[in-house]
């Protein structure tokens, strides 16, 4: 079997309109400006706001990457939707959007690797158009953190916002596209990031709620110690894995968790920062939307070019890490 080469054809994003500021948590919490943005480097995030659900974050995200890549939501095979805030436990936020967005013999299925869910969604969506099994792969990375944020949780509140990206996965010519993936978790490190209720070990009861067991539990300087360690260890295993070395890297999209984590990953790397992509002071953590949105600001306002490597890293709650290096390019949509 002859395996393809396989490339973003498209990217799409879309954030809610309705914007947290510092100053509105400092309303909040004992929290203020100064310790949120030097400790993580964050100014503002969204949030989709009550009544909103995840499926219409992906959904204008989908249609714009749709468009980007000139690709029949009909002619979709796969919609891969990578999220830790799906609409409900089932059915899964995929065939919501499969339905919404007419794509009818799309199969689809939800991706649960936490912030690193958008890579995981790119390695497993890439397998199929690899194969051959597929043409046409819809990849979203999305997320409404806010809704299972404490907001009396100074240590958790400040981090999270809403939002989601999208990608198109279709064919490519060999040496263009997708050079490698590096995936990996650290299940033993699962309770150091968590909501410990609403799911099979504890189901959601009075009790659970008065505890807020609902909410996201983090330990937050392990999970930072986790994520400067493996940010920069994926990057290089995935440049080494396409024969390239961090000196070659023209873009680096990083999962945008915290400032000093980015800035530890680049130094450990020796990257220039004028070439990594940032939008965390805007948006915040958004988990598995992170990276698809940084991307496609990055792809529209032109600071990744055809023919640019580019290196998206990513950890997150599992543990679960993974990195792309990719020769960027632009396969042709069905037009
Ligand atoms: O995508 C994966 C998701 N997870 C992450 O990205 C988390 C990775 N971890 C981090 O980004 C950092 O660990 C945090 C930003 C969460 C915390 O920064 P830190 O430098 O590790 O702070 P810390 O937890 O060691 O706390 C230092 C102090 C504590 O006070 P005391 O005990 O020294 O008096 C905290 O209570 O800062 C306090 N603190 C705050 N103060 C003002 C914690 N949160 C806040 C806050 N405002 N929002």
């Amino acid at each position: 079997m002859k395996i393809r080469s396989v490339g973003i054809a498209g990217v799409g994003s879309y954030l809610p309109e309705n914007v947290i500021t510092n100053a509105d948590l400092e309303k909040l919490v004992d929290t203020n400006d100064e310790w949120i943005v030097t400790r993580t480097g964050i100014k503002e995030r969204r949030t989709a706001g009550e009544g909103v659900p995840v499926s219409d974050l992906c959904f204008v995200a989908a249609k714009r990457a749709l468009e980007d890549a000139g690709v029949k939501a009909e002619d979709l095979d796969l919609i891969l939707v990578a999220t830790v805030t799906p609409d409900f436990l089932f059915p899964s936020t995929a065939c919501i959007i499969q339905a919404k967005l007419g794509a009818s013999k799309a199969a689809a299925l939800d991706i649960e690797a936490g912030c690193s869910g958008f890579l995981y969604g790119l390695a497993v969506g890439s397998q199929f158009v690899a194969t051959g099994m597929y043409e046409n792969v819809l990849v979203i990375g999305a997320e409404t953190l806010t809704k299972l944020v404490d907001f009396t949780d100074r240590a958790t509140c400040v981090l999270f916002g809403d939002g989601a990206g999208a990608a198109v996965l279709r064919p490519e010519e060999d040496g263009k596209g997708i050079l490698s993936l590096v995936l990996g978790a650290q299940g033993e490190g699962g309770e150091l990031l968590q909501v410990p209720a609403g799911g099979s070990r504890n189901p959601v009861s009075e009790q659970t709620l008065r505890d807020g067991q609902h909410y996201i539990k983090m330990a937050g300087n392990d999970v930072f110690k986790f994520a400067v360690r493996t940010m920069g260890e994926a990057a290089v295993q995935s440049l080494e894995k396409a024969g390239l070395i961090p000196a070659d890297v023209d873009v680096l999209v990083p999962h945008q968790a915290n400032m000093r984590i980015i800035d530890a990953a680049v130094k450990r790397l020796g990257i220039d920062p004028g070439k990594v992509i940032i939008n965390l002071d805007r948006f915040g953590n958004m988990s598995a939307a992170s990276i698809p949105v940084a991307l496609d600001e990055a792809v529209k306002s032109g600071k990744i070019k055809n023919g640019d490597t580019v290196v998206m890293v990513a950890f997150g709650a599992g543990l679960t890490y993974g990195a792309c290096t990719m020769k960027w390019s632009k396969p042709e949509g069905e037009r």
